[in-house]
């Protein structure tokens, strides 16, 4: 089959190569998945399970991506829950091979059904973003509604899907992130935008909850801003800002089908809207993932046109 890999942690993305890789053979409980289109994101070469697996030895030549949409096409030993010929999406095993290639072998309860009415671009454009942002926010941050939220990162893959779930649960939203990031991220429901390269975070206030994806100095300013009881909620730990009077969690996101269920719905319905950037084949996926301009949201591949 055809893939992206990876050899070289120092090359980073510039470093990806498309090559022929044998197909997966399924294991116990897994699925062999045709996967139509892949998400990626950006730090992934900079994670240690890009590069070992779980026992911490080389896996190079690595197969990049962990979010997907396709369709089933062979079961492994004892698997259930999904059938031959099923849409399907979700989110890969970090320490296996990733979802930058025609086929992988993923343990089904990683999975979710794809509605017929959603587009498989638009599947893979939600698992790690959807899920970390409905996890950091509902089952971390035990958000409620009438709570403030600093949404940091607004306009990013994660920030836009923080702000419109944090939103629809009746929380007041703070967003931010860049200059140029103001009108994306208003426009996807923010109630207030700091500019971080121009505004002060002191200015914003007490908080109930902070969403953390850019870590450093934002995340220690913005940890003085939460109220007693409330929440830091980062995923780019380990936290080094507690609350002085709250708590502060770091976490890793983690596949759920009816977490992925939830998010899915919202998109069929209009509650929720993808911030889908570029769209590129898997032959042009190396070119796409090395943009030479500001990434206008998430990239997806296309890998069955
Ligand atoms: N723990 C987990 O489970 C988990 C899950 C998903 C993602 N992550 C991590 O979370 C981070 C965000 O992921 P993402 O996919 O949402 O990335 P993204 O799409 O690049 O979004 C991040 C947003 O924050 C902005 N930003 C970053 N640093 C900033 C700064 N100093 N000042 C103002 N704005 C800043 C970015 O602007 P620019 O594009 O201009 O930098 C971008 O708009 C990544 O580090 C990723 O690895 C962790």
């Amino acid at each position: 089959m055809k893939a992206i890999v990876v050899t070289d942690q120092a090359a980073g993305t510039a470093g990806m190569t498309l090559t022929e890789r044998p197909e997966p053979l399924a294991a116990i409980n897994d699925v062999i998945v045709r996967i139509h289109a892949s998400g990626f994101v950006p730090t992934e070469m900079e994670w240690p399970s890009t590069w070992a697996d779980r026992a911490g030895r080389d896996k190079t030549p690595s197969i990049p991506g962990h979010e997907l949409a396709g369709v089933v096409t062979a079961l492994g030993y004892g698997t259930t829950g999904l059938s031959v010929g099923q849409r399907v999406f979700g989110l890969a095993d970090w320490h296996r091979d990733g979802t930058l290639a025609e086929y992988v072998a993923i343990e089904a309860r990683n999975l979710a059904p794809l509605p017929g009415d959603v587009d498989f671009t638009v599947g893979a454009s939600l698992p790690i973003s959807g899920l970390t942002a409905w996890q950091g926010l509902f089952q971390h941050g035990r958000l409620q509604a009438g709570q403030t939220v600093l949404a940091h990162g607004a306009a990013g893959a994660v920030g836009t899907m923080v702000t419109q779930l944090a939103r629809e649960a009746g929380a007041y939203v703070i967003g931010t992130g860049r200059a140029a990031d103001r009108e994306k991220a208003l426009d996807f429901g923010a109630h207030e935008f700091v500019d971080l390269e121009n505004d002060t975070l002191k200015d914003v206030g007490d908080v109930d909850l902070v969403f953390d994806v850019i870590g450093g100095d934002v995340q220690e300013q913005s940890a003085a801003l939460i109220k007693a009881g409330g929440t830091l909620v980062s995923i780019v730990g380990p936290v080094e800002a507690r609350p002085t009077d709250g708590l502060a969690i770091d976490f890793v996101v983690e596949a759920d089908r009816a977490d992925l269920g939830e998010i899915v719905q919202r998109v069929r319905d209009g509650r929720l809207r993808t911030n889908i950037g570029d769209v590129a084949s898997l032959d042009d996926a190396v070119g796409a993932l090395n943009p030479t301009t500001r990434r206008g949201g998430k990239t997806v591949i296309r890998v069955l046109p």
